[in-house]
């Protein structure tokens, strides 16, 4: 995978910060967060509850790319109604770019209904309703029609992917990125996500970040462990309900 992301790091005004406030509580920002961004694709993977979706849509408001998802010219959600933390964020850029994406895997029904007011913008999407097509048939439309270069940030991409358009997914990915034309940021829970070559994965554990490989992450260990032998696991998990 070749390219310079866009978007090299991100990190805190602290004259912005607002202790003892949330998000600013959360420990991933209150240790100071400082993410950069060294490859076209870079993984955000943690526990629930780590901090994820909280950046993702902060970063996505100070970009202008609107808090609930859609491009520049699809913000059905203005969100402009004040982001603490997206307004304490300093954005290092390489290249400023304007072009790009948020999206939110659970808002994605929210923007195709958006989309059938827009009926000139089909074409964009594969020239079919986004709402006669399934959740996952319209996600993977999308990002073949409508990813070209930019940014993209997405918030678990894979909630809408069989295991089967998971891999569709990253090779648009790895296609795009590739091309050196599009940077993501992408918060994730997919073991099989985080496999993509040349991909740079961002552990985010008690605060703090860590570079890791896919197969130091839990996710990727957990889910080796666990379907290498079901029936093992689980004779463990469930022992107490079994007796
Ligand atoms: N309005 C709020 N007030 C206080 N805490 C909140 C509020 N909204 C979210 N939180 C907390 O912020 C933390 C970070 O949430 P966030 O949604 O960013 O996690 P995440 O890493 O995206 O998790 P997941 O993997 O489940 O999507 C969580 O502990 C959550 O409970
Ligand atoms: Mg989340």
């Amino acid at each position: 995978m070749h390219g310079s992301p866009f978007l090299t790091h991100l990190s805190l005004h602290h004259d912005r910060v607002q202790p003892d406030q949330h998000p600013f509580t959360i420990p991933l920002i209150e240790n100071g967060l400082s993410l950069s961004f060294t490859t076209p694709v870079t993984f955000l993977v943690g526990e629930n509850g780590s901090g994820k979706s909280t950046v993702l849509e902060a970063l996505a408001w100070a970009t202008g790319f609107g808090m609930y998802g859609g491009s520049r010219d699809h913000q059905f959600v203005s969100g402009d109604e004040g982001h603490a933390l997206g307004r304490a964020l300093q954005l290092t850029w390489r290249q400023r770019v304007t072009d790009g994406f948020f999206l939110r895997a659970e808002t994605f029904h929210q923007f195709s209904s958006h989309l059938i007011d827009l009926e000139s913008t089909f074409a964009r999407y594969g020239g079919r309703s986004l709402h006669e097509q399934s959740h996952g048939e319209a996600f993977l439309s999308l990002f073949e029609n409508r990813f070209e270069d930019g940014l993209y940030i997405l918030d678990e991409p894979e909630a809408a992917l069989s295991p089967q358009r998971q891999l569709a997914f990253m090779q648009i990915l790895h296609s795009l990125a590739g091309q050196g034309i599009a940077q993501f940021i992408i918060a994730t829970h997919s073991p099989m996500l985080l496999c993509l070559p040349g991909a740079r994965v961002l552990e985010l554990e008690d605060g703090n970040v860590t570079e890791v490989s896919y197969r130091e992450t839990e996710h990727y260990r957990l889910s080796r462990d666990f379907l290498n032998d079901p029936d093992r696991y689980l004779r463990h998990l469930l022992a107490d309900d079994a007796s």
